[in-house]
């Protein structure tokens, strides 16, 4: 099943360690060529031997110490097509989400492009605590949550590392299921940024995360992906930082070109400030200002009506596929088959903004997609990540 891959196997200093030995050997059986690195701290809970033995490869802890021409880390981080850190503590996790590299697993994981699946492990309070789960979401990584159980502190709850067996999964999942290979998708994300003059700007509540997990899953499901954000965005695949809804404009109808799929995610502004003041405005003896605003055009309807315009209605190809999302405060349904009507396109993804437990700036959301054919489907609340995932299983089947 496995072979041809090489998979990298990062062990944490956790008690959990002693379960990879199991993940090892399902690794070795689906053929696939296994490395180890293990930080210091894991070799109190497993022997290099015991390691050795089961990859059948030299087992790497120390920077340092692997005979190579290129440094250890860059030769580690070449060499395999996925990473897999597990047990990974709270340490290993918050120091790889600050950039630190201070052993040769962290180094590595700094240096790794391809996909990396993170299962964590350790006392549920740790779990919990808002600073882990804050540096957790800083890693554009696939998280395996840990089990709820018995914890070998002695407590009871969410900490226990998950099953080899789903580890397994999706570690296959990730380097055997590609259905958007081949496909070039473009993605926006973000709220856009509307000047007012040098020092003020009208913006929304957008924070990209949706636009961000739409990319990723476009990456990881094999898709060559251009994300379009008006955020700070670091990742391997094309990103265009852009501020203004006709900056995004500009790179829409450019990336749009010779695309598959387009997916429009950012939260747009409406309108702009008619003339940015090129100087700081400065407070008058009047108690009330009028900022006059002008409508900025809408990218998504120009898009689909684009794409009318190139092909007769008979002739219309399946591709390129555009996508809407809708952010509504009230009456989701209603707006969002009004808005799919309007703008003309394939599907729409209506969120619904007023609640607090999804959408803007939240890592969960709940959604309803609809298509031009009058079908809806609703995605239950789940992660950003997990519905990126239903969402491009819908569109493309
Ligand atoms: N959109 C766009 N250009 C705009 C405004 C919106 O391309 N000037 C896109 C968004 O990226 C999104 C979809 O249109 O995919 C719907 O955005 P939304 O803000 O829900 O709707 P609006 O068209 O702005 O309508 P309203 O504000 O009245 O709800």
């Amino acid at each position: 099943m496995l072979s041809g891959k090489t998979i990298l196997v990062g062990i944490t200093g956790g008690i959990a360690a002693y379960k990879i030995c199991g993940l090892i050997r399902m690794y070795k059986r689906a053929n696939a060529n296994v490395l180890v690195v293990c930080t210091p701290n894991a070799m109190n809970f497993v022997t290099r031997l015991t390691l050795q033995n089961l990859s059948q490869n030299e087992v790497a802890v120390e920077e340092f110490d692997v005979k190579d021409f290129k440094p250890e880390h860059i030769s580690y981080a070449d060499q395999a097509d996925i990473m897999v850190i597990a047990p990974a503590t709270a340490n290993t996790i918050s120091k790889i989400a600050q950039g630190i590299c201070d052993n040769l697993l962290t180094s590595i994981a700094c240096a790794f492009t391809k996909p990396v699946i993170v299962a964590p492990a350790m006392n549920c309070n740790m779990w919990e605590n808002p600073i882990l789960q804050e540096n957790l979401n800083k890693l554009h990584y696939e998280i395996l949550e840990p089990d709820s159980g018995y914890l070998a502190c002695g407590y009871e709850g969410k900490g226990r590392l998950c099953s080899i067996e789903k580890i397994f999964d999706k570690t296959v999942e990730l380097l055997t299921y590609k259905p958007l290979s081949g496909k070039k998708i473009v993605i926006t994300s973000g709220g856009t940024i509307e000047d007012i003059d040098p020092v003020r700007y009208i913006s929304n509540y957008s924070s990209g995360k949706m636009g961000l997990a739409l990319a990723d899953t476009a990456k990881n499901l094999g898709a060559e992906v251009t994300l379009i954000t008006t955020k700070n965005v670091s990742r391997k695949y094309n990103v265009i930082k852009v501020k203004s809804a006709l900056d995004m404009k500009s790179a829409v109808e450019k990336e749009f070109e010779n695309s598959d799929c387009i997916i429009m995610a950012a939260a747009v502004a409406d309108y702009r400030v008619k003339e940015i003041s090129p100087q700081k405005m400065k407070k008058t003896s009047e108690d009330e200002v009028t900022l006059t605003l002008v409508k900025n055009p809408d990218i998504l309807k120009n898009l689909c009506s684009k794409k009318k315009k190139s092909c007769p209605p008979a002739l219309l190809p399946s591709e390129p596929l555009i996508v809407g999302f809708c952010a509504e405060s009230e009456n989701l349904i209603e707006n969002a088959k009004e808005k799919i009507r309007k703008k003309g396109c394939d599907f729409l993804i209506a969120n619904d903004i007023s609640r607090k437990d999804i959408g803007f700036s939240s890592d969960y959301n709940e959604v309803t997609i609809l298509d031009k054919n009058g079908g809806m489907k609703k995605l239950e609340r789940a992660d950003k990540m997990t519905i990126a995932k239903q969402i491009f299983k819908e569109i493309y089947g």
